[in-house]
């Protein structure tokens, strides 16, 4: 008998037991640097302190209308970022040549709407648009690519006939619901669902939208997850504890979730 016997493989075993990864979403810090149109804070800085603090990746979004993430940011993440950089954009020509140009370790395409104050919905995710030319040419020019999808098994199952190798779950439907509420379980079985049409169809996961310090743990503990986008909740919390502790007690709460994955 040659190859893998029956049962998980090293890969599902390693799945199993490291919790998600901890892609910080630094767009928040930029947030507050273009309200005054000032230098500071950095975005760069402040990547490099999550990664110091225990963050394995970073992610940045750079919006068409640049509310927040400036190019120039991009261009120095690319540069300084040493675990995962992933850059956030809509399916756009301009966003495409931008991310062809830095090479990201993936980018994450997301719908955009100029009237939204963050991003709303999970992608229209239906073939032979611009949606799909923009995955085939980055997979074709070796960039991984995410989809930023709803919760739903028919929508994960799209994304995979569509090419993208990773799908990240939007959260926000469960943050947004009240904490232990039927809400919140309701929404919290729709990822659960979602994700174990993700772990059939071979996709690698991810999760995000939302999440804080104490909504995480039951995201963190959805079967075959492998990194969770964090922003909004984790830079609120680094104004009052700082950005190392406000790391290192969110990568504590994700791993304390994720012990209580099955199997
Ligand atoms: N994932 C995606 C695709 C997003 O658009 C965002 C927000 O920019 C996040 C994760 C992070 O969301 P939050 O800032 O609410 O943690």
């Amino acid at each position: 008998m040659s190859g893998r016997l029956n049962g998980p493989g090293a890969g599902d075993i390693l799945r199993r037991v490291m919790p998600p990864r901890l892609y910080v979403n630094i767009d928040h810090v930029a947030t507050l640097r273009q309200q005054r149109g000032t230098r500071y804070p950095d975005p760069v800085a402040a990547a490099v302190l999550c990664e110091q603090a225990g963050a394995e990746g970073i992610t940045a979004h750079l919006r068409e209308d640049r509310r927040h993430i400036q190019d120039r940011d991009v261009r120095l993440l690319r540069q300084t970022v040493r675990g995962v950089f992933n850059l956030e954009m809509a399916a756009t020509e301009e966003m495409l040549r931008i991310a062809l140009e830095l090479r990201p370790d993936f980018c994450t395409l997301v719908p955009e709407k100029r009237a939204e104050r963050t991003t709303e919905g999970g992608l229209e995710v239906a073939s032979g648009g611009t949606l799909e030319r923009v995955v085939t040419t980055l997979r074709q020019e070796g960039v991984g690519v995410s989809l930023f999808i709803d919760p739903e098994p028919a929508v994960v199952e799209r994304a995979q006939k569509m090419g993208a190798g990773t799908v990240e779950l939007h959260t926000g439907y469960y943050c947004d619901a009240p904490a232990r509420s039927p809400e919140a379980a309701r929404q919290l079985a729709r990822l659960q669902a979602a994700a174990r049409a993700a772990g059939e169809q071979g996709l690698r996961l991810g999760a995000g939208h939302g999440l804080d310090q104490s909504s995480v743990g039951p995201v963190a503990a959805l079967p075959h997850l492998e990194e969770l986008n964090i922003g909004h909740g984790l830079v609120a919390r680094a104004v009052m504890v700082g950005l190392e502790r406000a790391v290192i007690d969110l990568r504590a709460a994700i791993a304390a979730g994720a012990s209580a994955r099955e199997g």
